[in-house]
């Protein structure tokens, strides 16, 4: 992409890569070096820098600490045999920024800004992005209110930041999973497709109940009648029953978008696999457990990658599902997925940067 933005680089002078332990990298702990940061003030973005990783001065009246009007992404560098550095999916992700924006009240951010900054930050973090199987680097850009006023109103002033993070696995293990019957994430006229803040910190304390129950996620229901599965949190979820690939739709605006979600989809029809977009009951799920239809169940995500799920609590019950074969369609398109990623087949779909 041809740029004519300018982007102030102030390098740090004390490097932490060589304090890093890649071998044991906690998902999200570990920051590299620099950050790159944009200010929307004026009805502009402006004084776009790259700077060392550090600490923000933020005032106590900030908008975003009382009213969370907050975004962010989160997309993965990957590097391939000849130390290059590939991207995935990178303008879906800038294409999904500026949908929650618009949900939240968050000016636009242009694709240039995005692009331009991201590129010039992995560019000089770029050996902070791992080059083993299974690691990458995690990006999170985000958007934040930074009005220092305590009235309910969109904000005047935002950030938008980008850091990065060499990560391995986010579930290192099949997870295990808990229908929620009570709480929920999302309503038909709320904020479940866009990817704020809040969204996440309302799921906490539900999560927590299962967690403390020995469950990792929850899988979460409809908010009307809590009987049609929708996601699970930090990831989206997918069935196979009968042979045939199927989770939530996007329509009713309680799900989030994912990328992984479409781009598992898309190779499941390149495949020539039946698929179906809808809302699977938790009836017609448990059904399927018990007359031995469901082949798979797992999740879908940019940190969770293709999470296997192994159990599944229904109402109650607690169904451990069968083992699945070596072929199994949610370990192959994880391994094409991952090929992919790291450049080692070839990327027709035009999805790597
Ligand atoms: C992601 O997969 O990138 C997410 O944002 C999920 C989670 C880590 C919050």
């Amino acid at each position: 992409m041809k740029t004519t933005l300018q982007i102030e680089v102030k390098k740090t002078d004390h490097s932490r890569i060589h304090e890093t332990d890649f071998d044991n990298l906690v998902f999200g702990k570990v920051i590299s070096d620099h950050m790159f940061v944009a200010d929307y003030v004026n009805g502009e973005w402006t004084d776009l820098r790259i700077e060392p990783y550090a600490p923000l001065s933020l005032n106590p009246a900030n908008a975003t600490l009382h009213y969370g009007q907050s975004i962010f992404e989160g997309m993965k560098a990957y590097k391939n045999d000849n130390g290059e550095i590939l991207l995935f999916r990178a303008d879906a992700n800038q294409k999904r920024l500026n949908e929650s924006a618009a949900r939240m009240c968050i000016p636009e951010l242009p694709e240039e800004i995005f692009m331009e900054g991201l590129l010039q930050l992995l560019d000089l973090d770029r050996n902070w992005i791992p080059n083993k199987p299974g690691y990458s680097l995690y990006i999170r850009p985000f958007i934040f209110a930074t009005d220092d006023y305590i009235g309910v109103k969109p904000s005047e002033k935002y950030k938008f930041m980008i850091f990065t993070c060499p990560v391995g696995h986010y579930y290192s293990k099949p997870v295990a999973v808990k229908v929620e019957q009570h709480y929920t994430r999302a309503v038909e006229g709320g904020t479940g497709a866009a990817k704020a803040a809040g969204n996440y910190a309302a799921s906490l304390y539900p999560a927590l109940l299962a967690q403390r129950q020995g469950y990792e996620q929850l899988l979460w229901t409809d908010g009307k009648t809590h009987q049609f599965i929708e996601e699970s949190g930090t990831m989206n979820v997918m069935f196979i029953i009968n042979n045939t690939l199927i989770t939530a739709p996007t329509h009713t605006g309680t799900i989030l978008k994912g990328i992984t979600r479409d781009s598992v989809l898309k190779i499941a029809r390149d495949w020539g696999m039946q698929v179906e977009e809808r809302f699977l009951s938790v009836e017609e799920l448990e059904k399927a457990i018990q007359q031995n239809t469901l082949q798979e169940a797992f999740g879908t995500g940019t940190a969770a990658t293709i999470a296997q799920i192994y159990k599944i609590n229904i109402y109650g019950t607690d169904y451990v599902l069968p083992s699945k074969p070596a072929d199994a369609f949610s370990y192959r398109v994880l391994e094409t997925l991952d090929n992919i990623k790291y450049g080692k087949e070839e990327d027709s779909r035009g999805w790597i940067i």
